[in-house]
């Protein structure tokens, strides 16, 4: 039995991973948490002892015990989790992508430490992870990362100014949670995967590559230096990945379709375009500078999308308030938890400072 301990369970990414718990008898959720949602039905359902509404994470952790943490959390919030994790040896499942590119560096030292595994969630990065099981890293040249363009692909900025939040909520290949939804429109969604990518695998950020790929079909690449590309291919279902984490270093089934080639399939690859949408480059010169850099990135960002969910910032104004808060931050690097909260906290008050008052 592997006991799970489901951080977000009642987002997006928690609901699939109950269906593959479900799915799998060696798989037993021990705990749940949610930030304001109930969870009664949920943890009597799947009898669980352990379910927590808002509350600290860390004492439901130690609480519960359990073999595998999947952070699914959505933003900053998931911070601690990630490290609590890595710094014990407790496999972490990483859905929560913005505690690692806040983190980065302190995670990487309580992985260290701890020993224990740290498997992506993020279907790019399982991607990537499993194209790099097993190779000399030596023989990689490069990481390619896939971005299906959102819903905007092809506009032009003049063509953005007025687009709503409904608007940039019709993703046209993943249904997920709203934040990761805007995220994946001004393309902050792959800025920040190219963080953890630099992160998780430690590839310089000149060798990590993001292209467009509209259909999301390969869901990253890694190029060898013998000119060999390896592609990770499957139609979009975050159930792939998710069971994968779950399940590793097994490949237990699922009832996603298998891929249908002789149905068709289009491969298109194209350069982002980073004039319209600057906050891939952002994150870029976030994670190229260092120390916290990465986490005012991640923390503009959250303050920025949150502003324009609630309908009181424009569109183009969320890379406008990132670009701003990274050039007022001194980005000195954290020594710890405390001082990246500290970096976290001031990074949202600068960043405040850019949102209208609504
Ligand atoms: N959705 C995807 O397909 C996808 C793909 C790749 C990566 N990710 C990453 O996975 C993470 C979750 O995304 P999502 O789309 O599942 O988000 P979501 O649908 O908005 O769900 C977020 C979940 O986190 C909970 N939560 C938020 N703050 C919390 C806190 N402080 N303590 C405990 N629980 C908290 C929410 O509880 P409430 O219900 O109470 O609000 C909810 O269960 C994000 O980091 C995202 O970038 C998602």
């Amino acid at each position: 039995m592997r006991r799970i301990a489901l951080l977000g369970a009642t987002g997006s990414i928690g609901r699939q991973a109950i269906e593959v718990v479900e799915r799998n008898p060696e798989l037993e959720l021990c705990a749940l948490a949610s930030a304001s949602t109930d969870l009664d039905a949920l943890a009597r359902e799947h009898g669980v002892e352990h379910a927590q509404v808002g509350g600290d994470l860390i004492e439901l952790l130690e609480a519960s015990e359990p073999d595998v943490v999947l952070n699914a959390v959505v933003g900053f919030a998931g911070v601690g989790a990630t490290l609590w994790a890595l710094e014990r040896g407790v496999t972490l499942a990483l859905a929560n992508k913005e505690s690692l590119v806040a983190a980065g560096e302190l995670a990487l030292a309580a992985k260290e430490r701890g020993g224990g595994l740290l498997l992506p969630v993020d279907s790019e990065h399982s991607a990537l992870f499993q194209c790099l099981d097993g190779r000399d890293r030596d023989s990689v040249d490069s990481l390619v990362l896939t971005a299906s363009g959102g819903p905007f692909r092809g506009r032009s900025r003049a063509e953005l100014e007025d687009v709503t939040v409904e608007d940039a909520l019709a993703h046209p290949t993943w249904a997920m949670g709203p934040k990761i939804t805007v995220d994946s429109a001004t393309l902050a969604n792959k800025g920040l995967e190219l963080i953890e990518a630099h992160f998780l695998f430690g590839t310089p950020y000149d060798r990590i590559e993001i292209v467009v790929h509209p259909t999301s079909v390969v869901h990253s690449l890694v190029r060898f230096r013998d000119g060999t590309a390896l592609a990770h291919l499957g139609y979009p279902d975050m159930t792939v990945p998710i069971s994968y984490a779950l399940t590793y270093p097994e490949r237990a089934p699922t009832d996603v379709p298998r891929l249908d080639l002789a149905a068709g399939l289009t491969l298109e690859f194209s350069a982002p375009d980073l004039e319209t949408f600057p906050l891939a480059a952002l994150a870029r010169r976030a994670g190229e500078a260092g120390g916290t850099y990465p986490a005012v990135y991640n923390a503009a960002n959250e303050v920025a999308v949150a502003a324009f969910l609630e309908r009181r910032l424009p569109f183009l104004g969320i890379g406008e308030i990132v670009e701003e808060t990274l050039t007022a931050a001194d980005g000195a690097p954290a020594r710890d938890l405390d001082a990246l909260v500290e970096a976290d906290a001031e990074a949202r008050r600068l960043a405040g400072r850019g949102v209208p008052v609504g």
